[in-house]
C-alpha cells in the first residue's frame, strides 16, 4: 500500500456481520422460510451457515439472497461432525447457547484463534441454567463438547459489556423453563434484542437489563440486513484523513448501540452528515458524507466503548494522525479480540514511528507525527489489516500487510473498494 493524495466517490459496505450472523441462526430455529437480503458473504457468517447445515438446516445462497429453511426450536439434527466456527467468536458463543438446549451431544471448534479466545464467559451462566459444556483442553477454551440439556431460566449479572454473551444466554433463555434476565455493566450491540423480537420472541428491555420469555415458537421471517458501520469505519477515517476526500458510504447501519464511531469521529473535529437517514423500529440506517477534516485528540472511555468496540484500531489510526493526545480508557476486552488488540496496535503504530503506549485498558496515542511506511503484522485479525491500509495511504513511503487477505473475514472486496476511491 502507497500514499494517497485524495479519495472520491461513493462506496456501498458489504452487510451488518452481527445481523447477518443472527439471521440465519434465528432463521434456523424458527418455523418456515428465512429470505436474508444483503447478506455477507464473509468468512465468518459462511461458518454459522456451514454449522447449521451440519445441524440439519437447508440454506440456499442465491445471488441476491439467502434462503434458510426453518425447522423450529427443535428441530435440529445431531451432526455426524465436529462443527468448525473458524475464526468466529459470534458464531462460537451464539450457537452454544442454542446448542445447550438440544436433545443430542455436539463438538465444536474454530482455528487457532477461536481456540485461545475466552469461553468461561458462556460457560458460566450456561452451565448455571443447567448447560453441560465441558472445555476439551481444559483451558476454558474451544473445542467445546456440549450435551443438550434441559434449561432454567436465570437472572444474570454479566460481568462484561458483550453482545455475544447476552445473546448467547438470551438464545438458551427460549428454551427454558422460566424467564430469563442479563444484566449488563453497559448496553453492548442490541441486534440479538431486536430481530428476536422480530421473529416473535418476547423480550423487554429495561436500562441495562434484557428479559426474554421462554418461546414456544418463533417464526421465519425476511430479513434486510444494512450496511456493516464497522466495515464503514474504513472510509470514515480515510475520508477525513486523506487531505482534499469526499466520500458518501451507501446504506450504513446506524443502531446507536453501534454508532460510538461517528461521536468520537465528530469529537475529533471529524466532518461527517448523515443523509437519508431512514428511522426504524429495527435498524436504523443512514448514508455518511464524510469531507476531509483537520483532527485533534480525545478521550474516551466508560459506556461508549461497547459501541465502538470493533473499531477502535481504526480509532488508534485517526489519533495517531490527529493533533494532540488521544486516551483510550475501559477497553481491556481488546485484548481477547482476534488478537491482542492492543500490543498488536501498539507493536504496529510503533514500527510506523507514532509514540503511543499501551496501558492496562487501552492505549494513549500522541499524534501529529509524520508516520512512515513499515512491514505490518496483520496477526491474521481482519480490524488491523484494514486499519494499517489506512494508515498506509498517509505514511511516507510503502508499508507491507503481512497476511492481508484476511480481510475476507469481514469485508472481501475491501482492497478493490478502497481502490475504486483513489481513481
Ligand atoms: C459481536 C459482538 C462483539 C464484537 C464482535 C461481534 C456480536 O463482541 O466485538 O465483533 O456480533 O455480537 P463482544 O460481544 O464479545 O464484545
Amino acid at each position: 500500500m502507497n500514499n494517497a493524495h485524495r479519495l472520491k466517490g461513493e462506496v456501498t459496505v458489504p452487510g451488518d456481520k452481527s445481523i447477518s450472523h443472527r439471521a440465519i441462526m434465528f432463521g434456523a430455529i424458527s418455523e418456515g422460510l428465512t429470505e436474508v437480503t444483503n447478506f455477507l458473504e464473509g468468512a465468518d457468517c459462511l461458518s454459522t451457515i456451514s454449522c447449521f447445515e451440519k445441524l440439519g438446516i437447508e440454506i440456499e445462497r442465491n445471488a441476491s439472497h439467502i434462503l434458510v429453511r426453518g425447522k423450529g426450536l427443535c428441530g435440529l439434527q445431531k451432526p455426524s461432525e465436529v462443527l468448525d466456527a473458524g475464526n468466529s467468536g459470534t458464531t462460537t458463543r451464539l450457537i452454544s447457547g442454542i446448542l445447550a438446549a438440544q436433545s443430542f451431544e455436539t463438538t465444536l471448534t474454530g482455528d487457532a484463534s477461536i481456540r485461545r479466545r475466552p469461553m468461561r464467559r458462556i460457560i458460566t451462566p450456561l452451565s448455571m441454567m443447567g448447560a453441560q459444556i465441558e472445555s476439551l483442553g481444559a483451558n476454558d477454551c474451544a473445542p467445546l463438547r456440549i450435551t443438550g440439556s434441559p434449561l432454567h431460566g436465570i437472572r444474570y449479572e454479566s460481568p462484561v459489556a458483550s453482545a455475544q454473551v447476552k445473546s448467547a444466554i438470551l438464545l438458551a433463555g427460549l428454551y427454558a423453563d422460566a424467564p430469563t434476565s442479563v444484566i449488563e455493566p453497559s448496553i453492548s450491540r442490541n441486534h440479538s434484542e431486536i430481530l428476536l423480537r422480530y421473529f416473535g420472541a418476547e423480550v423487554h428491555t429495561t436500562d441495562t437489563t434484557v428479559t426474554i420469555q421462554p418461546a414456544g415458537r418463533l417464526v421465519g421471517q425476511k430479513v434486510s440486513v444494512p450496511g456493516d458501520i464497522s466495515s464503514a469505519a474504513y472510509f470514515i477515517a480515510a475520508g477525513l484523513l486523506v487531505p482534499n476526500s469526499e466520500i458518501l458510504i451507501r446504506n450504513v447501519g446506524i443502531n446507536h448501540t453501534r454508532d460510538g464511531i461517528l461521536r468520537v469521529a465528530k469529537e475529533m473535529g471529524g466532518d461527517i452528515t448523515l443523509l437519508n437517514e431512514v428511522a426504524s423500529e429495527g435498524e436504523p440506517t443512514a448514508d455518511i458524507l464524510v469531507r476531509s477534516s483537520h483532527l485533534h485528540g480525545v478521550t474516551i472511555g466508560g459506556s461508549l466503548i461497547p459501541t465502538l468496540i470493533d473499531e477502535v484500531p481504526i480509532i488508534a489510526v485517526m489519533a495517531a494522525f490527529a493533533e494532540g493526545q488521544t486516551i483510550i480508557r475501559d477497553a481491556g476486552e481488546l485484548k481477547v479480540k482476534e488478537s491482542n488488540r492492543i500490543d498488536v496496535m501498539v507493536t504496529n503504530l510503533g514500527r510506523m514511528g507514532c509514540d503511543i503506549a499501551a496501558t492496562d485498558d487501552g492505549m494513549i496515542i500522541n499524534g501529529g507525527r509524520t508516520l512512515k511506511g513499515a512491514v505490518i503484522d496483520s496477526n491474521l485479525d481482519h480490524r488491523i489489516a484494514m486499519s494499517f491500509a489506512i494508515a498506509a495511504l498517509l505514511a511516507d513511503g510503502e508499508t507491507q500487510i503481512q497476511g492481508s487477505d484476511c480481510v475476507k473475514i469481514s469485508y472481501p472486496s475491501f482492497y478493490q473498494d478502497l481502490q475504486a476511491l483513489m481513481r
